[in-house]
């Protein structure tokens, strides 16, 4: 793999795709105890071929961005939150948590070493952190392992779903990612794998991605491919799916608190497929796809289209004005949300 290379990159036209950026934080867990970790220009693992992660999954992962302000600062958001998701994701699959701290610190690091990867404010961009936990004990028994590897690399980023705030058709899907009491709520591969055919199928039918719907009853929404869900209703509220098998994702906390602020009286509860009609605007978000517009969403050969298949919403994109000023740094958000890097 080559190394990526500043004078290579456009930043304004950057996609959703890896990058071999110069530094990335590598620690190790051995002993019963985190090893100092520290930052190394090497790209790739040594893993043993019995290693645990590659067998049964036992890997999780995160991702969060750094964001290249106005006066040419850089803010990353929220990063405490990734940090206890990632505490959580760990413990459900019986692996050493990370310290959130050191998460935290870590993080910081990647960016100051890779900052001149950060895509210039005016471009849109962003450069996207990949935290991962992986066990590298060498097992060939369904037994955890005792060994562990922690990374954080870093990507320069632009839009996850292409065309940014236009709005783009989903369907729903007879597959399920995650099963009521699994590991819906931990950002762990063996999910993603889950959706690698369902989200095939819908891309090849012209979708950009899939709607999930709950895994006992397929009638309410769960989440999208790799975002979670919201919708605003004809009155201006704005509603997000509650369930125990979906990602409890950053954005989704953060925009039900901005929702409150702006009066759209925020609520998360049971949404229906069948009561799609309730809503005027409706939107992905997530990390990567921001505050994405849902054009249409087609179920069992139906299609519902929300406020257009080609224009955002207002109320969407009053949302995504106030999540990106705050991110990039125009506008004051709540305390804590942003940290200088
Ligand atoms: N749901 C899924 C399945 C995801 O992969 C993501 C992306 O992280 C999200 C939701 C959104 O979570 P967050 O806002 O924390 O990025
Ligand atoms: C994110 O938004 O950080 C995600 O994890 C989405 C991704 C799987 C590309």
């Amino acid at each position: 793999m080559t190394k990526a290379k500043v004078s290579d990159l456009d930043f304004n036209n950057l996609g959703f795709g890896y990058h071999d950026l110069p530094y990335r934080y590598k620690a190790e867990y051995h002993d019963g105890q985190w090893q100092p970790g520290e930052l190394t220009t090497d790209s790739t693992i040594h893993l043993s071929e019995s290693a645990v992660a590659l067998h049964y999954g036992q890997e999780v992962f995160e991702g969060l961005k750094a964001y290249r302000r106005k006066d040419g600062g850089v803010n990353i958001f929220r990063p405490d939150r990734n940090a206890h998701r990632m505490h959580n994701s760990a413990e459900r699959l019986l692996m050493a948590p990370y310290p959130e701290d050191k998460f935290v610190e870590a993080v910081k690091e990647v960016v100051k070493a890779n900052q001149d990867f950060i895509p210039p404010y005016e471009s849109g961009g962003s450069l996207y952190l990949r935290p991962l936990l992986i066990s590298t004990s060498p097992e060939i028994g369904v037994h955890p392992g005792h060994d562990f590897l922690f990374t954080i690399f870093a990507m320069p980023v632009g839009a996850y779903y292409p065309g940014g705030l236009a709005p783009t058709a989903f369907v729903t899907s007879e597959f399920d990612r995650a099963a009521h009491g699994g590991t819906g709520q931990a950002k762990v591969g063996g999910n993603y794998a889950a959706s690698m055919l369902p989200g095939d199928n819908a891309h090849k039918a012209g979708y950009s991605d899939v709607v999930y719907l709950d895994p006992r009853e397929h009638e309410y929404i769960e989440e999208l491919g790799s975002a979670n869900f919201f919708g605003i209703t004809k009155d201006g509220q704005f509603k997000t799916p509650k369930s125990p098998s979906i990602l409890p994702s950053v954005t989704k906390y953060s925009l039900l608190a901005l929702a409150e602020e702006m009066g759209m009286n925020p609520v998360e509860e049971a949404i229906s497929i069948h009561d799609l009609d309730q809503f005027a605007e409706a939107g992905a978000m997530g990390t990567a796809a921001v505050i994405s517009p849902v054009g249409s969403i087609t179920h069992e050969g139906k299609k519902h289209v929300f406020f257009s298949e080609t224009e955002v919403g207002p109320k969407t994109q009053a949302l995504y004005d106030r999540l990106i000023g705050i991110q990039y740094g125009d506008q004051e958000g709540p305390e804590g949300w942003v940290q200088d890097v």
